[in-house]
């Protein structure tokens, strides 16, 4: 549904606190970046989403065309123009009612943004009361007036010591950013232009500034990294939520790790201390503890505990049990209960994948496939080395090392070397033990 607003999200910053070289909006939190959620909450009110890019802009455009259409870029001049009033210089919205959102708030929603389109002032802006507002732009208010927003590294130590503090989302008319955007200045502590100092210039004018008291949970914006875990625990708390709302069986979800692009289908159940990663799709089965999941998709089975799905893997009415790996195979109809390494594999109906079972994928130089048809017993340790191909309804004894090649349907494959027995032996190495 669409709203005649605009939404700018600034994510042309550094975000130094992070310590990294990667981009603030960049960090993940739920297998997506940061960007995507306000990205994500914008889109589902408006056609108009502009973002503000600049440091790594290449990497922050091109992670976020991956998931969304038609969003508009600006890039800000941030060496003559640093700063949030700085970045909005480019910007020519759509709409006259206009949003701004800083891109470093993944968990703000479509609820909270629709909150400020309620209300008539000039300009609604965010604001949070906090136990520890230390890093925050401080709001200075009186008789419910907002008076002006003052950054940390300005404040005096009496506007410190105010607890009220600017979550960093406005709700600006147009013609007031035409008017006091090209007047900022960047005469203060950081010589960067302030979006906040509109507030105090637009007050003096006489326009009606409303504070919009909002929760933290949504609007505390990421400044670190642990920030960037907290934001995350909520995110996943959110997921969890809506997945068992929607039918999904979670055994003790705290313990549960999902991502963003993870889905189900029909009757499910994840247990305890599972990862689920990815672009991954679960339909009618039952990941079992400790199991890790990533890009696959698991249709009609049962997998783990402790197994591991890596990606490109498709199991279908499928049995995967303990310390079994599988790398971008397709397994229809095939039990694979225990110990095994399955890459780059198509396995087919009624076959068995005895406990030990490698298939020897990787030369040292390239990767080649492994090909069962229906009705294979893989016995137990049996290696088998790609490229290879065993036709339906054949039997692999256990210990076998199958070489490269096709193998015809209805054989039995096999090679050992025969047992060899020594009389005696264990006496004559241990010195006890003699047969009387
Ligand atoms: C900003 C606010 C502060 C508020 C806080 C809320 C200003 C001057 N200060 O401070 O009052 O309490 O958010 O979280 O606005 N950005 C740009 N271009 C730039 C600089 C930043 O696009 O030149 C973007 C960043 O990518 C980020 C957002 O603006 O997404 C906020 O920048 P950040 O450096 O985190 O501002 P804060 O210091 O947190
Ligand atoms: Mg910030």
């Amino acid at each position: 549904m669409s709203h005649p607003l605009s939404i700018v999200i600034l994510a042309a910053g550094k975000g130094s606190r992070m310590k990294s070289p990667k981009a603030k909006v960049l960090h993940e939190i739920c297998g997506r970046e940061m960007l995507y959620f306000s990205i994500k909450a914008a889109r589902e009110i408006t056609d108009d989403v502009i973002v503000v890019v600049a440091h790594q802009k290449d990497a922050v455009i091109h992670a976020m065309e991956h998931h969304f259409d038609d969003l508009t870029f600006v890039t800000q001049d941030t060496e003559n123009y640093p700063g949030t009033g700085g970045a909005m210089k480019g910007v020519t919205p759509k709409y006259d009612d206009v949003l701004v959102l800083n891109g470093d708030m993944p968990l703000i929603t479509r609820t909270s943004i629709e909150k400020f389109l309620a209300n008539p002032a000039d300009i609604v802006m965010s604001v949070i009361p906090l136990d520890n507002p230390r890093g925050y732009g401080r709001v200075v208010i009186e008789e419910d007036q907002v008076l002006r927003i003052v950054e940390e590294k300005d404040a005096s130590d009496a506007e410190k010591a105010i607890n009220t503090v600017n979550a960093g989302v406005y709700a600006f008319k147009h013609h007031v950013l035409q008017t006091y955007i090209p007047r900022l200045s960047n005469a203060n502590a950081q010589g960067e232009y302030y979006l906040t100092d509109v507030i105090e210039m637009a007050r003096t004018d006489g326009l009606a500034i409303s504070p919009l008291y909002v929760g933290e949970e949504e609007f505390k914006g990421v400044n670190s990294k642990a920030d960037l875990s907290h934001a995350e625990e909520i995110m996943m708390e959110r997921l969890r939520k809506s997945w068992m709302d929607a039918g999904v069986i979670l055994q003790l979800p705290q313990t549960i790790y999902i991502e963003e692009g993870v889905r189900f289908v029909g009757e499910c159940t994840v247990e305890n201390g599972a990862r689920l990663c990815g672009n991954t799709l679960i339909e009618n089965s039952h990941i079992k503890a400790h199991s890790v999941i990533e890009d696959s998709i698991v249709r009609d089975s049962d997998v783990g505990p402790l197994a591991h799905l890596r990606p490109q893997s498709v199991v279908e009415a499928t049995h995967i049990g303990n310390f079994v790996e599988v790398k971008k195979s397709h397994l229809r109809g095939v039990k694979a209960g225990h110990l095994s390494y399955l890459g780059d594999a198509s396995i087919d109906e009624g076959t068995n994948i005895g406990a030990g079972t490698i298939t020897c994928n990787y030369d040292g130089v390239k990767k080649y496939q492994t090909i069962i048809g229906k009705n294979v017993f893989v016995g137990s340790d049996t290696q088998l080395v790609a490229p290879i191909e065993i036709a339906d309804n054949v039997m692999i004894a256990a210990g076998t090392t199958v070489t490269s090649g096709k193998y015809e349907s209805g054989i039995l494959i096999l090679s050992r070397t025969p047992v060899r027995k020594v009389a005696g032996f264990f006496s004559k190495f241990f010195g006890k033990g003699k047969q009387c």
